[in-house]
């Protein structure tokens, strides 16, 4: 009922909306209306109240909200259920939480602020309170377990169009799913499986993008490294605007990989890759050595053609991209 008024609202505005006529549509009492006016209140909408003409919105919070999110997404089923919360250790756990105990496919779990949020290979991911969009995406594909790395590419295609769309930024792809701008890390993506022998019972798709981290807040060892949106940004967004195309995006690409496999998506990932013709270090489980990033193949995997002119195909672990104006020595990030 809250979520219809403030729609109605929405579509109003600047014009009123008399609390008579919102009761009429509704089927309830004008008490009634009122409740529901004080808790979007509450929630930090702003709605002026004027004698004898009725509610105006006049101004939205820069929050997360589910019904926010839900005003802007185009998707069937992708972000349809959400989990809000203010504060969380991290969207993930609390996502697995919810995938056990039966959580529909394509739920969202979104919260302003991690205390505790995961990054890939045991790292951690710094999440300021409503700096940017820490986020998870709960899935059920129907696909074998030993595709689901491919699912990180996936996202990263997903979310360097919507930033490229929404903020006019030429974020690029490095491999196998960090997102850059101008060199430094904009978007972390961590995927999570939960499976059995050719089945895969869930998926979590983590993604944190860092939106308006200022600079002094980031911890002094990720602050020549990290990027915020905001310090290139060429169009104004909103968080709630960037988090609906992602979404949009994420759910275009995922029913067409149901329906054609992944290829289409490697094709997507070249295009916006800034790994692929550049030198690199590898830095896999077992060894470290120097290349060339050729290409990616068939498994999502990187084809680095190493000094010697062998083909390594690198699945697992790490690559640093030599600078493409370096000073002549290795320097790596
Ligand atoms: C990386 O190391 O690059 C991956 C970082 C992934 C961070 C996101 S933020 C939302 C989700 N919840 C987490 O705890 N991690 C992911």
């Amino acid at each position: 009922m809250r979520e219809e008024i403030l729609n109605i609202l929405r579509e109003k505005a600047p014009q009123p909306v008399s609390g008579q006529d919102l009761a009429h549509v509704l089927g309830i009492t004008r008490t009634g209306v009122w409740k529901h006016i004080q808790s979007l209140k509450k929630m930090g909408y702003q709605i002026e109240a004027y004698t004898k003409k009725g509610y105006v919105l006049t101004g939205i919070p820069d929050k997360l909200l589910p019904e926010e999110i839900g005003a802007v997404l185009h998707t069937a089923f992708l972000g349809r259920h959400i989990c809000y919360e203010e504060q969380v250790q991290s969207t993930n756990e609390i996502l697995k939480k919810l995938a056990v105990s039966g959580a529909d496919d394509g739920t969202l779990c979104v919260a302003e602020e991690q205390t505790g949020g995961k990054g890939r290979l045991s790292r951690g991911w710094f999440s300021p309170y409503g700096k940017g969009l820490w986020f998870s995406l709960l899935l059920k594909p129907s696909f074998l377990p030993q595709e689901a790395p491919k699912m990180t590419l996936l996202a990263a295609v997903a979310v360097v169009r919507a930033i490229r769309e929404c903020c006019g930024v030429n974020a690029m792809i490095k491999w196998p799913n960090d997102v850059l701008l101008e060199g430094r890390k904009l978007v972390g993506i961590l995927t999570e499986m939960s499976a059995e022998f050719g089945h895969i019972n869930y998926l979590v798709v983590g993604i944190g993008i860092n939106v308006c981290v200022p600079r002094d807040m980031v911890p002094e060892n990720l602050r020549d490294s990290a990027i915020s949106i905001a310090d290139v940004a060429k169009k104004p967004f909103t968080r709630v605007q960037l988090l609906g195309r992602v979404l949009d995006y994420f759910e275009e690409y995922y029913q067409q990989v149901l329906k054609e496999g992944f290829q289409p998506i490697f094709d997507q990932w070249r295009v916006y890759s800034t790994t692929l013709g550049r030198m690199v270090k590898v830095i896999s489980p077992d060894k470290t050595y120097l290349g060339t990033a050729v290409d990616i193949d068939e498994d999502g995997a990187l084809m680095v053609r190493k000094e010697d002119g062998t083909v390594e195909k690198v699945l697992a672990g790490d690559v640093s991209i030599r600078p493409a104006t370096g000073t002549g020595k290795y320097e790596f990030r």
